[in-house]
């Protein structure tokens, strides 16, 4: 199995192109199932999350060329619309297909998830808005059956906590529904809104992006169509790693190609704690300072901080000068990079979804394992600041999100290598 060998210590200098967002990659291919034309989308991440999805699409008919950052996708050939366990077990996105294929096709089975690394991660409210759109809803053997002779019908859908996928599912569903569908407690997300647009772009007609009320009007079984390209927006998580990565090694690092407003909250935390910024349109420097503050934390939905930047962010505070507190209000298992970085020296201490981040001196190197996406790149970030060398495991993690990892960390002047044990 392939590791990563770091060599820390070393500081770093040079730009960074920030890739496709996979989190808004993702839907968007489960929605070119709302078209039977060809979709082309442009500036996908090339990660394995990517890669399985369409696999997914391609074992339920539809024609897929994919090369690197740009994909072609043909749903006419739709022939099956269950989506089998071997998939889903591996990704829990793949979920994203149960609103599009039940919105064509009236009918599909999706496998059930099941738990994972971060937490339960129920699917219970993607299930409550299909039953909403009129579908029947059972539970076969581990299949999520879900059937609508008559089609979707437009209605109102209360999400009574705010859910990214159970939103992108549910306006997948309303947008080839018939008649209007208003969505309350909607996720806000940068992502959820790229889909919204992507949608209007294919003739969908979806109100209110980008707040917390949707409003879906149906095509009314007309599946969608595409003539333009869609581009996928820039990875804010990825931009933030990047930014954590010039935080916790001192250097300065430009990022290319970002949306800063999707990225405001780790901007204004790294400031917190001492970090200046050089910003222009779509590029951001990071002035780093020798001495960081502590700093204090709490995850919740965009516009606010990201769970997702959670864990880069502790392995930041690890070396800050004064104590941080970090409080996760998402996954309540979300913590499993505590015991890894406390191996390379950190002194994380936890109460119940709460990390106290206190001082250490220095980090040192030492065999770690990574347990979920962002939880890897955690240690990743804080084997470049340790001394000595760290030999992180299980980073299969870290290939399923990150693009081209390595090679973009080696370019800045990282000493990251991949073995095989
Ligand atoms: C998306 O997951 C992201 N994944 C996650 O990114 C991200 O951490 C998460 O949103 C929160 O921002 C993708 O976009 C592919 P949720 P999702 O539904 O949609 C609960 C990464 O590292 N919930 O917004 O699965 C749930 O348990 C990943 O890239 C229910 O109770 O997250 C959680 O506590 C990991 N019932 C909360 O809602 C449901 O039916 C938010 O989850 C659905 C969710």
């Amino acid at each position: 199995m392939d590791y990563l060998e770091i060599e820390g210590g070393h500081k770093l200098s040079g730009e960074v192109i920030i890739s496709g967002a996979k989190n808004a990659a993702l839907p968007i291919i489960a929605a070119t199932i709302l078209s039977d034309k060809e979709v082309i989308l442009k500036n996908l991440p090339n990660v394995v999350d990517i890669r399985t999805l369409l696999k997914l699409l391609t074992m339920l008919g539809a024609k897929v060329e994919h090369n690197d950052t740009e994909a072609k996708i043909d749903c006419s050939t739709i022939n099956s619309t269950r989506a089998v366990y071997e998939i889903v077990a591996q990704m829990r996105a793949s979920i994203l297909v149960l609103g599009p294929l039940l919105s064509r096709f009236k009918h599909c089975e999706v496998s059930l998830p099941g738990g994972c690394a971060i937490g339960q991660r129920p699917i219970d409210l993607h299930i409550k808005a299909a039953e909403a759109l009129g579908a029947e809803v059972t539970l076969e053997q581990g299949y999520v059956v879900a059937k609508a002779p008559n089609g979707l019908h437009g209605t109102k859908v209360i999400f009574d906590k705010i859910t990214v996928g159970g939103t992108e599912n549910a306006v997948m569903a309303a947008a080839m529904a018939e008649g209007i569908t208003e969505i309350v407690n909607a996720a806000k997300e940068p992502e959820v809104a790229q889909l919204c647009e992507m949608l209007n772009m294919g003739g969908a007609k979806i109100e209110g992006i980008g707040t917390d009320r949707l409003v879906v009007h149906g095509t009314n079984g007309k599946p969608l169509e595409f003539n333009e390209p869609i581009e996928i927006i820039p990875d804010r998580i990825e931009a933030g790693t990047y930014l954590c990565v010039g935080a916790i090694t001192n250097s300065k690092i430009t990022l290319k190609k970002v949306n800063i407003e999707h990225i405001q909250t780790s901007i204004e935390k790294l400031e917190s704690m001492g970090c200046d910024f050089d910003i222009k349109k779509d590029e951001i420097m990071i002035i780093p300072k020798d001495e960081l503050r502590g700093v204090n934390i709490i995850t919740t939905e965009y516009p606010g901080f990201p769970t997702d930047m959670q864990a880069q962010f502790m392995a930041v505070a690890t070396l800050a000068k004064e104590e941080s507190l970090i409080e996760e209000r998402l996954f309540e298992n979300r913590f499993m990079h505590v015991s890894e970085l406390n191996r390379l020296g950190a002194d994380i201490w936890l109460k119940g979804n709460v990390a106290a981040v206190r001082p250490v001196k220095e980090l040192i190197g030492a065999e770690v394992m990574a347990t979920d996406l962002r939880a890897s790149s955690a240690l990743v970030i804080a084997a470049l600041a340790a001394k000595g060398t760290t030999k992180i495991r299980r980073i299969y993690h870290l290939d399923r999100g990150y693009d081209r990892l390595e090679e973009k960390l080696s370019n800045l002047g990282a000493k990251v290598v991949r073995k095989k044990s």
